[in-house]
């Protein structure tokens, strides 16, 4: 694959001021790498890795935004044990999502390979359980590029099942053809993607991995890993994105950047969010404005949202008894 052009405008770098109009703008981007001048304020928590709670509340907002719009849904975590291997952590996305308000999401199958995370996931559920949640919460252990066979069934997941799939892996763990497998699943509308490249420790880790060149391509889904070895940041990110869109057959594919702190701090991730809805980026857009603030109230929300329709996700009523 040779070089992807970039649509560099005159002025993609300068600070845009919040305001809150811009809360349903497309985000700025360049060569499908969204720019953003500022970031998620520091973490609240002292020795927490910051990154990781920014990334926990842009998925929420995210998919709290979501089923404002589809009042139902099916969240799908591959990779879903706590990151800092610590029960209870607040940055921890599986719990962040779980604890959406409404309830509105009908169901969740949590993967994780490592025993101790399982145990903590199970905990979780058994803390939901405790709080009165009686959805489907099933956990599920094992390597889930395995797994996703098991998930991806109609019996778990229908056409018309608004569904996302947070695919948050350390390193080089989700393999190619399972990403590939979770985007041909649906036909309507295709399953969405919230799949970590993890651009701040890349570079080591590949250089690392020399040893392990099938880990690295099964992950890359291709022999040409020297693509990725030898590309800046910027550039691995706009790999990702049009692969994506062109390989996966993904209408739009964006690479937000997850920093490490403030403004000033370096990018430690950038999220590949992919989806067939042409007004989901202006979501994940409003999501990564409201991130660190609190969630509004539901009204207001709708009132946003008021006329925004996601191509492919059907309507439904809000479940029996919300
Ligand atoms: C980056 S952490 C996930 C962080 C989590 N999403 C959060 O919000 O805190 C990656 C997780 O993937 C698990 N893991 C590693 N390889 C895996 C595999 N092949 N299948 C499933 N889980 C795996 C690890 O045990 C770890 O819990």
């Amino acid at each position: 694959m040779g070089s992807i052009p970039r649509d560099k405008g005159p002025d993609t770098h300068s600070l845009k001021l919040f305001d809150a109009d811009e809360l349903t703008d497309p985000p700025q981007t360049a060569g499908g790498v969204v720019e953003m001048p500022s970031t998620f304020r520091k973490s609240a928590f002292d020795g927490y890795p910051v990154w990781t709670e920014n990334k926990s509340k842009l998925i929420q907002q995210y998919v709290y935004h979501f089923i404002m719009v589809t009042h139902h849904g099916t969240y799908i975590d591959g990779f879903a044990g706590p990151q800092v291997e610590e029960y209870n952590d607040d940055s921890w996305s599986a719990k962040r999502v779980l604890e959406i308000k409404p309830p509105w999401i009908r169901r969740f199958m949590l993967c994780d390979l490592s025993p101790a995370q399982v145990g903590r996931l199970e905990q979780l559920k058994q803390e939901r359980r405790d709080a009165g949640d009686k959805r489907k919460i099933e956990i599920l252990g094992g390597d889930f590029n395995v797994v996703v066979d098991s998930i991806l069934t109609p019996d778990n997941i229908g056409e018309r099942e608004a569904t996302f799939c947070l695919l948050d892996q350390r390193t080089f763990e989700c393999q190619w053809k399972t990403v590939e497998k979770l985007a041909a699943y649906k036909s309507l509308s295709k399953i969405e993607l919230f799949y970590f490249v993890p651009v701040g420790w890349l570079n080591r880790a590949m250089s690392r991995t020399t040893k392990q060149e099938d880990k690295l391509r099964a992950w890359w889904g291709r022999d040409d890993v020297d693509i990725v070895r030898n590309a800046r940041q910027v550039d691995v990110a706009e790999l990702f994105v049009d692969r994506f869109q062109r390989e996966l057959g993904y209408k739009k594919a964006l690479a937000w950047p997850i920093h490490d702190r403030g403004s000033e701090g370096r990018v430690m991730y950038y999220m590949i969010h992919a989806t067939d809805h042409p007004q989901a980026p202006k979501l994940m857009n409003r999501s990564y404005w409201k991130s660190t603030k609190a969630a509004e109230p539901m009204a207001h929300t709708q009132a946003v949202l008021e006329g925004f329709e996601l191509g492919g996700a059907p309507l439904q009523g809000p479940p029996a008894g919300e």
